[in-house]
């Protein structure tokens, strides 16, 4: 049994944290850990070309973690077999608990690239991909996230491909590649690929994604909708505390977490990335309360650790 089937036989489900680029890093996790801790972190996206390339450097910051954030899947993207292989083969040293290979992001530099989302064009290529990193991560459990479709919801061939080539687990994002958030994750589509993993692999592990905003709704969709479990990605922005179900932060606890984040962020990141970072995450702590928006807006103009303490 792997480590997904073993928490989904503990607690009845898993509940993920999504995959997101600039968002998820090993600073963010390591708050989470503190505040709520989903089941399973994803790294973010690390592009396998750039990891083979004299790049390396620049891309291998996207799938640094601390032990404390196990279990943790590392994602890929990329359209290069060899790379995949040549990634897999000298990150399996890390000792991951998965490795998840990204078919689903429809950003266009990503797409240009023919990975993400270009992959669902690409079928043979795709068999190719899951078959090498299967192959180089051995006991390392394998998945893929991935939407319904390229241009149209195509859930019977292409679900229908991956739930044929022996996969872990499989994270459906209920939208195709050219849907805007604007419309709404076709969960309907998700309990369809529930059945026809029923039917193709029934030991693949089905993860619903897509507009999951509590730990709550999240629970009543894998009860309603049949996945084994969730996984949330923006709503963990509006409210950073959505895994340990708590309800009404007070005020001091934001304020603490915030200045913890932030020496975090120096200690970890220091001068490789910069501090203006920070402020996607002022936004997710500093909410909810009277004058939350007022102090927000102050706290946006500051640069550096020292001033954001003092000006709390
Ligand atoms: C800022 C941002 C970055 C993202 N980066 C990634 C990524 O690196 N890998 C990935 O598989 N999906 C990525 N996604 C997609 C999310 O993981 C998720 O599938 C999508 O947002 C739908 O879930 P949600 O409605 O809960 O946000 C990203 C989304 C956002 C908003």
């Amino acid at each position: 049994m792997n480590i997904f089937q073993t928490i989904k036989q503990e607690k009845g489900f898993l509940a993920m944290l999504s995959p997101m680029e600039d968002v998820t890093d090993t600073v963010f996790r390591q708050m989470l850990c503190k505040i709520g801790k989903p089941d399973v972190f994803f790294t973010e996206f690390m592009n396998v070309e750039g990891y083979c390339s004299v790049g390396k450097d620049r891309v291998d910051h996207r799938i640094r973690f601390n032990e404390i954030e196990r279990p943790i899947v590392i994602q890929l993207w990329g359209n290069v077999p060899e790379d995949f292989a040549k990634t897999v083969r000298e990150i399996k040293e890390l000792k991951p608990d998965g490795f998840d290979i990204n078919m689903g992001c429809a950003v266009r530099n990503v797409i240009n690239t023919g990975g993400g989302s270009a992959l669902i064009k690409e079928p043979e290529l795709v068999k190719e991909i899951i078959q090498v990193v299967k192959q180089e991560a051995g006991d390392i459990p394998v998945s893929v996230k991935t939407r319904l479709g390229y241009s149209t919801v195509d859930t019977e061939n292409w679900i229908g491909l991956l739930l044929n080539q022996g996969l872990d687990m499989l994270t459906v994002h209920g939208r195709i590649a050219k849907d805007s958030y604007a419309i709404p994750s076709r969960w309907d589509e998700i309990q369809k690929v529930v059945r026809m993993r029923d039917e193709i692999s029934p030991t693949t592990l089905i993860i619903g994604n897509g507009d999951i905003t509590s730990s709550r709704q999240g629970e009543e969709y894998v009860k309603t909708y049949g996945t084994d479990g969730y996984m949330v990605g923006r709503g963990i922005l509006n409210n950073p505390w959505l895994f340990s179900g708590r309800e009404d932060i007070p005020e001091e606890e934001r304020f603490n977490i915030l200045l913890e984040h932030a020496k975090l962020f120096n200690e970890v990141w220091g001068e490789e990335k910069n501090f203006s970072v920070i402020k996607k995450y002022i936004k997710a702590y500093i909410s909810d309360f009277e004058g939350a928006n007022e102090l927000r807006q102050r706290l946006m103009m500051v640069n550096n650790y020292d001033d954001l303490k003092e000006l709390i």
